[in-house]
C-alpha cells in the first residue's frame, strides 16, 4: 500500500528515518514517499493498459511543483480547475495537450489562458460557460475541444461533500440538458464537442456507481454518434477510494475490469482524473507534541499541526490514522484526543485515540495525508504553511520550504506601499 514501515520501533518513510526528517527541516512536516507516488501511477496505468488511456493527475489533490514534474516524466496529463493549476501545470513541463480542464465557473480570463496554452479539452459544466467559451475562443481565433460533463445521478456512497454526481448537485448537466446543449454547441462555431466527461465523487469505495453512471452515459455516446456527433473521448473522472482506516476498496485491477468492458466497444480515448488514489497514501503529516493534558476521561495531545494543516478531520469528520514516530507501541495505551493550537473546537486530528503516554516533544505521524493535505493548509490564525520533504530512496529534497512570518505580512505590506 504504501512505503511507510517500522524498523526497530521506528518509523522509516522508504530508507529515511522520520524523525531525522523532523529534526533537519522541524515540524509540522508533509513528507512523501517517490516510490509510493510512482507505484499508484502504474498501478493504474497498468490495470488499465489494454485501453491505452490518457491520466490526467488530479491536481487539485496535491499541486507541488515537483509531485507534477514527477509525473509528468512519466508521461501523465493534469485535470485542472483553474488557471492557478494551469501555471503549475506548464510550470511542471506538462505537455498542454495533456491537459483538461474541468469546473463550474472558469472565468473569461482562465479561459482565454487556458485556450492560448492549447489545453486539449475543456470539461464544460453548463450552457453559459459554453457560450462564454464560443466568444472567447472567436476573439482568439481558436477552436475550442469540448466534453460536456454529465451529471448521472448515481448516489456514489461516500461523504455527502464530496459526492457529486446526483441531481440535487452543482456538478455538470443532467442527461437532457446535456443533449440540448450539445445540438446547440453545433452553431457556436468555435466550439468541437469531442467527448464526454463524468465525475461521481471522491474516496469511492466500489465499481457498482460508476458502472451505473457508465451505462448511462453510453447511451449518451451512441445516441450523439447517431445523431453525427464525432465523440473520440470518454472521461471517467477520478474518486479511486483508498485506505485510511478499514476501508477496503476495489483495486486498481478489480476497478478496470468492471469498467473496461462497458467502454471498450465504444471505442473512444479513455481519460481518467485519478487524485487521492495517487498521492493519498503516498503522504504523512509529521507534528510534535507540545503538550499532554490529562483529563479525567481522556488526555488531550496538543501537537504543533492544527487544522489550518490537514483540515480533513475537522471538514469531513476525515479519519487518519495517527502513530507515535519512535517506541514501540506497548499495551498500554491512554485514550488520546490529538489536537491542534488553533481557537476552535473544530480543530482535532484524531478523536478518542488509543496511543501510548505521551511526552512533550514526542513525534506523531498522521497518515494518509498526501491527498487534500497540503493542498488544503491555509494560513489561518497566522499560522505559517508547513514545509514538504520527497523521500526517494536514501535521498531526501525538500520540495516546498516552510513559509516565513515575512510571507505571511507581503502581500499586505506591499499593498500598504501603493
Ligand atoms: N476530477 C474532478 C472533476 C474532480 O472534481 C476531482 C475531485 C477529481 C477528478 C479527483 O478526485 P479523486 O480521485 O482525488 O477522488 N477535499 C476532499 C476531496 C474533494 C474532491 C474534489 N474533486 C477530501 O479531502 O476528501
Amino acid at each position: 500500500m504504501d512505503d511507510f514501515h517500522i524498523r526497530q520501533g521506528e518509523w522509516y518513510c522508504e530508507q529515511v528515518p522520520v524523525s531525522r526528517l523532523a529534526k533537519t527541516y522541524g515540524t509540522p512536516l508533509y513528507v512523501y514517499s517517490q516510490n509510493t507516488i510512482l507505484s499508484h501511477f502504474f498501478k493504474i496505468m497498468h490495470a488499465f493498459a489494454a485501453a491505452n488511456p490518457l491520466i490526467c493527475y488530479s491536481v487539485k489533490a496535491n499541486s507541488n511543483l515537483s509531485i507534477l514534474r514527477l509525473l509528468a516524466a512519466q508521461g501523465a496529463g493534469l485535470d485542472i480547475v483553474s488557471q492557478g493549476e494551469l501555471i503549475r501545470g506548464l510550470e511542471a513541463g506538462v505537455t498542454p495537450e495533456r491537459i483538461v480542464y474541468a469546473g463550474v465557473g472558469k472565468t473569461e480570463t482562465e479561459i482565454a489562458a487556458a485556450l492560448r496554452a492549447g489545453i486539449l479539452m475543456f470539461n464544460v459544466e453548463s450552457e453559459p460557460e459554453a457560450r462564454l467559451l464560443n466568444q472567447v475562443a472567436q476573439r482568439l481565433r481558436k477552436t475550442a475541444r469540448v466534453a460536456l460533463r454529465i451529471n448521472p445521478d448515481v448516489d456514489a456512497k461516500t461523504h455527502q461533500y464530496i459526492t457529486t454526481g446526483k441531481k440535487e448537485s452543482k456538478f455538470g448537466l443532467s442527461i437532457p440538458l446535456a443533449m440540448g446543449l450539445f445540438r446547440a454547441i453545433r452553431r457556436m462555431r468555435h466550439l468541437k464537442a469531442v467527448g464526454v466527461h463524468m465525475h461521481i465523487g471522491s474516496q469511492i469505495t466500489s465499481s457498482t456507481p460508476y458502472i451505473q453512471a457508465i451505462q448511462r452515459l453510453r447511451k449518451v455516446v451512441e445516441d450523439l454518434r447517431r445523431a453525427g456527433f464525432d465523440i473520440a473521448y470518454f472521461n471517467l473522472g477520478g474518486g479511486l477510494g483508498i485506505i485510511y482506516n478499514e476501508e477496503r476498496p476495489q483495486t486498481a485491477d478489480a476497478f478496470a475490469q468492471a469498467v473496461l468492458p462497458l467502454i471498450t466497444p465504444l471505442q473512444c480515448r479513455l481519460i481518467l482524473e485519478p487524485g487521492r488514489f495517487i498521492v493519498g497514501n503516498a503522504g504523512i503529516l509529521i507534528t510534535q507534541v507540545q503538550y499532554v493534558k490529562r483529563g479525567h476521561v481522556k488526555s488531550f495531545a496538543v501537537v504543533d499541526a492544527g487544522m489550518n494543516d490537514l483540515i480533513r478531520p475537522s471538514l469531513y469528520n476525515a479519519y487518519h490514522q495517527i502513530v507515535p514516530v519512535q517506541g514501540r507501541p506497548g499495551r498500554n495505551t491512554v485514550l488520546t484526543d490529538v489536537v491542534g493550537p488553533i481557537c476552535e473546537s473544530g480543530d482535532f486530528l484524531g478523536h478518542d485515540r488509543h496511543l501510548p503516554k505521551l511526552n512533550s516533544g514526542d513525534l506523531l505521524a498522521v497518515r494518509s495525508a498526501g491527498a487534500y493535505g497540503m493542498a488544503m493548509a491555509s494560513n489561518y490564525n497566522s499560522r505559517v504553511r508547513a514545509a514538504e520533504v520527497m523521500v526517494s530512496g536514501a535521498r531526501v529534497r525538500l520540495i516546498r520550504r516552510r513559509e516565513t512570518y515575512a510571507d505571511l505580512l507581503a502581500p499586505e505590506k506591499e499593498a500598504a506601499l501603493k
